[in-house]
């Protein structure tokens, strides 16, 4: 059986993809920028670079495929409704005209009635990819709240919890929801390939039927800590979405999204995971939030939501080289000498996360308090492995954006701020070269990189000299 992936960097994907991997499974991937994939994965599998708009690539990817994942969306884009419509409409013409057998997506519980604008258009994608059952068969995955180490909603919970032992919260907090362990939809999706069914299916899946307010209790419980929550009818979406953004690690856009699907209850539809998946037993709340939290002190988180793809603008490979437009930089040079360069990288990869930025670690924390405050995502997002970055990751409010192993770290600021920014550390001619490089939009971004010169001045030059005294420990 042939299988083709997409949306293999995204949350789910990365997960489904080292499943597949570790069987051996005969796996395509379409994405749009191969070098997020790691290495060993490059050897082992054939990477396609495309896209679900560029029809040929498409045509490509689809060739000789017996199963197609679809797990894609482009929430990311203002006119997302479109180009999910379009996307969903052009895979499904591929796949019948290359004689794909089965397609499997992953959608969004709840009801069309009382769904959020957001997850309508998952529901349309869901529709659009089973509208030819003549044709192709389409398996329907629906799933509400998921849970694991790096989700969206574990790490708004977690967030939460341990930063504020008394929470006044919107009402919704009563709404119902039926959660689910990350590794649990894996298995679903796994599953679904070897599925002996031939009409389409749509299976809605979650574990216990809970409350929002019962998620956190239960949570806190998990974590060990004791919180009280009063929901407040009088709190607006808006006034939420910036308690949420301010709190946690997502910026406001993406909490607005979310408080605007609270509203409405997630719970299944249909029986058709027990009737068709009986195998899988779906661990309960508890279980999952101390499987993320195991994850997370184990330091095995392998997706998280704010990686290549997780809602924060795709990594274009072209973008890449944007950098080099820069009018405005501030560059420090430091000779190497004595120290072995894989030292050297190791240490600029620390950056970031619970290790801090070499030097005035505070003056960042108040550059992220100010970009929480303008709905950034601020320092919150952290970083996913301690030691080891791959291309997409996020680091606090940085993306890696370019990593060439012993050589140089690429990061590309996703902070508010006037303009395009990028911080670049790059081992050179027997130096350790950093630089920030600063692509202004107009007077206010000119105005900013002069306002922060002095700044600049002590956060670069101490930081490229911390970073060899460290490398010499
Ligand atoms: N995560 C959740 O909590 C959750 C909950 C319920 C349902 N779901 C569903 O699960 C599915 C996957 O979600 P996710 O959270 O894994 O998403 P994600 O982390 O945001 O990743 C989305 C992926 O889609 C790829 N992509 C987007 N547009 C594309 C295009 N036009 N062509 C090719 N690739 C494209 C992105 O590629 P790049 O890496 O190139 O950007 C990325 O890898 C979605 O349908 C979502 O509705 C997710």
């Amino acid at each position: 059986m042939k299988v083709l992936l997409t949306g293999a960097n995204g949350y789910i994907g990365r997960r489904l993809k080292k499943h597949f991997i570790a069987q051996n499974i005969d796996l395509r991937l379409l994405v749009r920028n191969p070098k997020t994939i790691d290495n060993y994965s490059q050897k082992n599998i054939d990477v396609i670079k495309g896209d679900t708009f560029d029809i040929d690539s498409l045509e490509y990817a689809l060739e000789g495929v017996d199963v197609a994942y679809y797990l894609i969306h482009s929430l990311e884009s203002e006119n997302y409704k479109e180009l999910d419509r379009q996307s969903a409409k052009n895979f499904l013409d591929t796949a019948i005209k290359q004689h794909v057998k089965r397609i499997i997506y992953l959608g969004g519980l709840g009801v069309k009635e009382s769904a959020s604008a957001h997850l309508l258009s998952r529901i349309e994608t869901g529709e659009i990819l089973s509208s030819r059952p003549e044709d192709i068969q389409t398996i329907w995955i629906r799933a509400g709240v998921i849970i694991g180490s790096g989700s969206t909603s574990f790490e708004i919970i977690r967030h939460l919890i341990e930063k504020l032992p008394i929470m006044v919260t919107p009402k919704w907090v009563n709404t119902l929801a039926q959660p689910i362990a990350v590794d649990d939809v894996i298995d679903y999706l796994n599953y679904s390939k070897d599925l002996d069914h031939q009409k389409n299916l749509i299976v809605d899946i979650g574990s216990q039927k809970m409350t929002y307010k019962e998620m956190m209790l239960e949570a806190s419980e998990a974590l060990g800590l004791h919180r009280w929550i009063f929901p407040l009818p009088i709190l607006t979406i808006k006034l939420s979405s910036y308690w949420l953004n301010l709190f946690t690690p997502v910026p406001y856009n993406v909490a607005k999204s979310l408080i605007e699907g609270l509203s409405s209850e997630v719970v299944i539809q249909n029986n058709n995971a027990k009737k068709y998946y009986p195998q899988i037993k779906p661990k309960s709340f508890k279980d999952s939030v101390k499987s993320a939290i195991r994850q997370m002190e184990e330091n095995q988180v392998i997706s998280r939501w704010s990686d290549a793809g997780g809602g924060h603008g795709h990594l274009e490979e072209n973008h890449i080289n944007e950098f080099a437009k820069s009018v405005l930089m501030d560059r420090q040079k430091l000779s190497i000498a004595g120290i072995s360069p894989d030292i050297v990288y190791k240490t600029f990869c620390s950056i970031g996360g619970k290790h801090g930025w070499f030097r005035y670690s505070w003056l960042w924390e108040i550059r992220g308090f100010i970009d929480k405050l303008l709905g950034g995502a601020g320092l919150n997002r952290g970083r996913r492995d301690n030691s080891v970055l791959r291309v997409g990751d996020s680091v606090d409010f940085w993306r890696v954006e370019d990593l060439v192993v012993n050589e140089r770290l690429l990061l590309y600021a996703q902070m508010k701020v006037p303009g395009k920014a990028w911080l670049e550390f790059l081992i050179k001619d027997g130096k350790l070269v950093q630089t920030a490089y600063f692509l202004p939009r107009g007077i206010w971004g000119r105005l900013y990189w002069y306002t922060m010169m002095p700044i600049h001045f002590f956060i670069f030059r101490d930081m490229v000299h911390t970073i060899i005294e460290k490398s010499r420990k």
